[in-house]
């Protein structure tokens, strides 16, 4: 498959098989992931790998931080249509930041704009481990209503850095039509 054509087909995928990825080819999307570019070469991504095995406890610590948020009459959104993919995800990366805290209370204009390469770079490392699943016939969903278990989450997982997103990844078990986009028009100003 070229590149476009992993552009052109890559859906979000929300119904996966319960076939396990093997983790040869988890390797290589996570490698896909790291040869993204990033700003000064910062590298900023982390990676947490959660498999079949744990995936019942890190859905019971998502639902346990909706319950709170939900308690405090937050509305939930997606997120408990999301939990679902994760429970049938067989595998789930968690990516953060490396350079960024959870709770940065004092951080000078510096330190936030860095923040804001970082995260971009970040952006294009989650992109080409979508696109390298993609490649290989792994379907994939990046993720941020992981947000609704934020602390829980980052406790469960050992992490005090910024978590950014996470990313499902599993064998397709459905085959969605293109979500609708913008038109290059609609979006772009030529000079
Ligand atoms: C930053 C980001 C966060 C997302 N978070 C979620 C999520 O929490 N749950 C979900 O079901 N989809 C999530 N998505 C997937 C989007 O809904 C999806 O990409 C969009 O609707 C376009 O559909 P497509 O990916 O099939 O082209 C997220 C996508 C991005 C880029």
């Amino acid at each position: 498959m070229n590149t476009l054509e992993a552009i052109e087909q890559r859906r979000s995928i929300r119904k996966f098989r319960d076939t396990p990825i093997p983790d040869e080819v988890m390797e290589k999307i996570l490698r896909a992931g790291t040869l993204a570019p990033s700003g000064k070469n910062r590298q900023p991504w982390r990676f947490i790998v959660v498999g079949q095995d744990k995936r019942a406890e890190i859905v019971r610590v998502m639902r346990e931080g909706m319950a709170h948020l939900k308690a405090q009459g937050v509305n939930l959104g997606s997120a408990e249509w999301t939990a679902k993919v994760l429970e049938q995800a067989p595998v789930t990366v968690f990516v953060f930041n490396e350079y960024a805290e959870y709770a940065q209370a004092h951080r000078d204009i510096g330190d936030a704009l860095m923040d804001t390469v970082d995260v971009q770079s970040i952006g294009a490392a989650i992109q080409n481990m979508l696109l390298a699943a993609q490649d290989m016939g792994i379907g994939s969903l990046w993720i941020c209503d992981v947000f609704y278990a934020y602390e829980e989450l980052c406790a469960w997982l050992g992490q005090t850095h910024q978590m950014i997103a996470a990313v499902s990844f599993g064998y397709p078990d459905e085959q969605p039509n293109a979500r609708p986009r913008k038109t290059v028009t609609e979006v772009t100003q030529w000079l």
